[in-house]
């Protein structure tokens, strides 16, 4: 009986030391498991005189019972501390401040889009779509520039793997695609979208940009009605005062033709790399739409007369907010695309 006593002792101040369940296991074996010390106690019982048996049995399973609850009682214990110390390591602290979500803004060239848009929109124009995977017909053999003409050398652009079909390199284009839609109708559009052009890249120029391209197409549709249209834009665009040149130019789709200068922000018209040092900055091309082009469109050109321009909205925006690389627009700088508007 005292050998069990001093067993039964022993076996607690073990599973007192245990610190993990691994070792309260490894103590389970010692003491209850199959060749436990408690185990082969019991098994022995046999070999004693058969009196003290029972006395002796029942002490044994006393002990066997008293051990195993405070080994789940230890158990319990160990997993409880497991948990809180799992909890504080991990615990979330309500009391950080949350992290920032920065809000998107529209990208400067659409914002730029949208107020051309807006601008047109109050003159009477309407959106019309057009693609920016055109035929070489549409891109120029319709607008009056035919194989070798030389115009084709100002307009080189990237060709698609299907002959006759390339990114268009203006929005010129659509003034086909209305035309053919509107006919005989009159018409007032604009055309927004982006244009490809193999070019060297500079400050001015990138090899995709946005283009906004106009058509209005009537009876007694003037050069007034295309300065006037003009002039109001710009007065709406940069404020009353901006000064706008209309120098005269050539196009093969347009007769007469004319580009269409506004004084450089930049340099207030000092001159600087942006305006190659003449105080102007070119922000269009315009001109009466050119017969030939009427006809290709459906139009009978005895009867219709018509007006059409392509702007850069990129370069209207580089004035409007005096940016001096056209390259800003589309490296996805976040601190630039920020800043404009
Ligand atoms: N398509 C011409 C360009 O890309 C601009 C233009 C449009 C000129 C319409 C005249 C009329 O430069």
């Amino acid at each position: 009986m005292q050998e069990l006593e001093a067993l039964r002792s022993q076996a607690e101040k073990e599973l007192a030391a245990a610190k993990t369940i691994e070792a309260t296991e490894a103590w389970y074996r010692d003491y209850l498991g199959r060749n436990g010390v408690v185990t082969n106690f019991l098994r022995g019982l046999g070999g004693l005189p058969r009196e003290e048996r029972p006395a002796a049995g029942r002490a044994g399973n006393e002990v066997k019972n008293l051990l195993e609850a405070a080994l789940h009682t230890r158990q319990e214990a160990i997993r409880q501390r497991e948990m809180e110390q799992a909890l504080a390591a991990e615990g979330v602290d309500v009391t950080l401040p949350g992290r920032k979500q920065n809000l998107g803004r529209i990208h400067p060239s659409n914002q730029t889009l949208r107020e051309i848009s807006q601008i047109f929109g109050q003159m009477g124009f309407q959106v019309y779509d057009a693609p920016e995977v055109e035929t070489d017909e549409n891109n120029f053999g319709l607008l009056n520039i035919p194989e070798g003409h030389p115009a084709r050398d100002m307009w080189d652009t990237f060709y698609t793997t299907t002959p006759g079909v390339i990114l268009r390199t203006h929005t010129s284009p659509g003034q086909i695609h209305a035309m053919r839609a509107y006919c005989p109708e009159p018409i007032r559009v604009i055309l927004p979208g982006k244009c490809y052009r193999h070019e060297d890249v500079s400050a001015r120029y990138d090899m995709m940009f946005h283009q906004v391209e106009g058509l209005v197409v009537g009876h007694n549709v003037t050069f007034s009605d295309l300065k006037g249209t003009l002039v109001n834009f710009a007065n709406q665009m940069f404020g009353e005062g901006r000064r706008l040149r209309f120098r005269k130019s050539y196009f093969p789709f347009t007769e007469p033709s004319v580009e269409v200068d506004a004084g450089c922000v930049l340099c207030g018209g000092e001159g600087c790399r942006v305006c190659k040092r003449t105080g102007w900055l070119e922000i269009l091309g315009a001109g009466m739409v050119h017969p030939i082009v009427l006809q290709n469109g459906g139009y009978d050109p005895s009867v219709f007369s018509g007006f059409a321009f392509g702007m850069g909205p990129e370069r209207i925006a580089m004035l409007k907010y005096g940016i001096d690389d056209i390259r800003y627009f589309f490296t996805n700088d976040i601190r630039f695309l920020e800043r404009v508007g």
